[in-house]
């Protein structure tokens, strides 16, 4: 049995057990046997929740890029490493093998050391999803620049905020993007943001739109000129395990946005063994995961745990939604995509489209779907389950953080049987608990609380970027000797957990405490609902009473909307009884989201309690127009 790869469930249980039994001893063997090292390690872990300070292979040297690139060369150096699909269906993908791949990444990196970049600098990404956005973030890696990948739909100032944060010397951005028939001016968006950003020494400017641009003299660079005079060799630079690898930015429940600091040899580690296990990936495989780069769960799952494994991983550039909401099924159907992860939102939004949209594509090459990001309501499992999975892939709910560096909690597929909703066992080597409000452990099944993680895992966050106060305050304060993820979990009768949303999102009604994610499932029930959210307002007599958000389904126009509301609330009755009953329900045509795909609660918590003067920070919210309909229609 190799502990490396596990391919039944009882095998899950065995190894499980020998990882929590012998944590140091289980991943020193599997770091031992499945990577390249520099230099061993003089100790697997050293660890202490209180001071927070948690290291992995101590001492130990590499370079991730050389485990992501350098030691396919000779098995796989023609296999294509990086598959991007363009924005427009009719641009022909690009499939850039391994040997390709490790030439383009020494050659940036070699640009980076040229323009002054040297171990330590922060280089700040600001890119469409194009292959120079992965390349660019190995470049980093191969040199032991720490980069900061921002998401390409961040404002400006969302920009200049994390770039002087972290006190970047250099951006790497485009000309322009494209995102389904919109061009976006990304240069001048950067142009805006680097007014206000001192430490900025140089931009690197790469060609996509070809729109016209300004370029500053002595600060601005066209990217290819300098790429074409580059040497295509350029030595790893040696880093020690616990070196910083990248700063990835989160929200915070308040203040500025936090910069997650993870570091070498954990991370790849951890990314690279969950990679091969969540999604099963064999050899010829093609797996496409639709997140951007700028989140973690791109950085994690389409650069550094395929390419450890030597992957075929997918870039895609565009959206779901064009030229049509078929282009999903039509990338599926065009390259033989054997792994397909998304988010649930993506998942609702799709299933919105009808039958016809999935019908017409052949999707037989799949054989595991993955989901991420917020819990996945009853509907949009059944309906991914059902007309994407055809009743025969497994899906893998996975639940994780940007904090985490890896999946946490996740069936594996052809294993663990799944369970709609629920992200079922943890991970080899998690450890979680359940805490009730006293900071008491909740031990046994049928079970709801808090959900703390007991012991590190390899790629759990070491720092916030220059605040490790806030570090310690945010995760490892609330209850002893713990990380606290700040989302509440139930486990049930064998022991699946099923994260229930963030536990700012938990309402007290008369008393009772009310998750709204099973609230918002029951809603989501109804034929005529899209999606839903549910808030707390203050009210005299229960404390709170609730206001439900719901955006129709294009049938559900011209409903008699008094009619739909006792309907719904006949459901919720139905589902989880007369005091989840919804005080208000309000129809709208959409709902806040920050640009990753979250319905910002927060907002319509505002919204709701009458308090719209203080809608707080609204830099990552996609959609204002929705916001403003919202508090114009408040009943
Ligand atoms: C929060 C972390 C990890 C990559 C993307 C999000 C929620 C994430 C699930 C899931 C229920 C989930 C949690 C978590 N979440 N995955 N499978 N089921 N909730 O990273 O932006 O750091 O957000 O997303 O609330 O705490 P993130």
């Amino acid at each position: 049995m190799s502990n490396y790869h596990i391919k039944a469930f009882e095998e899950y249980f065995q190894v499980y057990r020998k990882s929590v039994r012998n944590p140091e001893q289980f991943w020193e063997e599997i770091a031992e046997e499945h990577f390249v090292w520099r230099k061993k390690w003089s100790n697997v872990l050293s660890w202490d929740f209180k001071n927070p300070e948690v290291k992995w292979f101590e001492d130990a040297k590499l370079n991730i890029t050389e485990n992501c690139l350098d030691r396919h060369l000779s098995t796989k150096g023609d296999k294509t490493a990086l598959l991007f699909e363009a924005n427009d269906p009719n641009e022909t993908a690009e499939h850039i093998t391994y040997k390709q791949l490790h030439a383009r990444v020494c050659k940036f990196a070699n640009v980076l050391k040229e323009k002054g970049i040297e171990k330590g600098d922060r280089v700040c990404i600001y890119l469409p999803m194009i292959p120079e956005l992965a390349i660019s973030v190995l470049a980093c890696a191969r040199i032991g620049a720490i980069h900061s990948v921002i998401f390409a739909g961040f404002s400006a100032t969302a920009l200049s905020t994390r770039i002087n944060d972290c006190d970047a010397k250099m951006i790497i951005t485009s000309d322009g993007s494209y995102r389904g028939a919109k061009t976006i001016d990304l240069k001048g968006i950067v142009d805006e943001a680097l007014n206000d950003t001192p430490g900025i020494e140089s931009v690197l400017v790469a060609k996509r739109t070809h729109s016209k641009i300004i370029m500053k003299d002595g600060r601005d660079y066209w990217l290819q000129p300098l790429l074409d005079e580059a040497n295509e060799n350029c030595d790893a630079e040696i880093m020690d395990a616990e070196d910083p690898l990248f700063i990835l930015y989160t929200s915070g429940s308040t203040g500025k946005p936090k910069g997650m600091v993870h570091t070498s040899a954990g991370y790849m580690v951890y990314t690279a063994y969950t990679f091969k296990n969540v999604f099963q990936y064999k050899e010829n495989d093609v797996y496409w995961c639709t997140a951007d780069i700028g989140w973690i769960t791109g950085h994690s799952y389409i650069v550094y745990g395929p390419l450890a494994n030597g992957a075929t991983t997918v870039m895609f550039e565009g959206v779901p939604s064009y030229p049509d909401y078929g282009r999903f099924w039509n990338i599926v159907e065009k390259h033989k995509v054997t792994q397909f992860y998304t988010a649930p939102t993506a998942i609702r939004a799709l299933a919105k489209q009808g039958a016809e949209f999935v019908d017409k594509y052949d999707l037989s090459s799949l054989k595991v779907l993955g989901t991420v990001g917020e819990p996945i309501n009853e509907e949009a499992w059944h309906w991914y389950d059902e007309n994407i999975g055809k009743k025969k892939s497994p899906i893998v709910d996975t639940w994780w953080q940007t904090e985490t560096g890896g999946i946490m909690i996740t069936p594996i597929p052809f294993s663990t049987p799944t369970k709609p909703t629920y992200a079922t066992l943890p991970f080899i080597g998690i450890q979680p608990a359940l805490m009730d409000e006293n900071g008491k452990e909740i031990n046994g099944n049928q079970v709801e609380g808090r959900l703390c993680i007991k012991f590190p895992w390899p790629s759990i966050a070491r720092t916030i970027w220059g605040n490790h106060k806030r570090y310690k305050e945010t995760y490892f304060s609330a209850y002893d000797n713990m990380y606290f993820t700040g989302d509440g979990a139930l486990r049930d009768e064998v022991g699946y957990y099923r994260i229930t949303g963030r536990v700012d999102d938990v309402i007290i009604v008369s008393g009772h405490n009310l998750g709204t994610a099973p609230i918002e499932d029951a809603i989501n029930e109804h034929q005529a609902v899209s999606e839903s959210a549910i808030v707390g307002f203050p009210h005299d007599v229960k404390g709170n009473a609730l206001y439900g958000y719901v955006t129709l389904k294009d049938s559900g126009e011209g409903q008699n909307h008094d009619h739909l509301r006792k309907e719904i609330n006949q459901l919720i009755t139905d589902r989880i009884g007369p005091i989840a009953k919804l005080d208000k329900i309000q129809f709208t045509n959409g709902l806040p989201k920050t640009r990753s795909g979250k319905i910002m609660r927060r907002i319509l918590r505002k919204i709701a309690c009458n308090e719209t003067d203080q809608l707080g920070d609204t830099s990552t919210l996609l959609n204002p127009e929705v916001v403003q309909e919202i508090i114009k229609n408040t009943l």
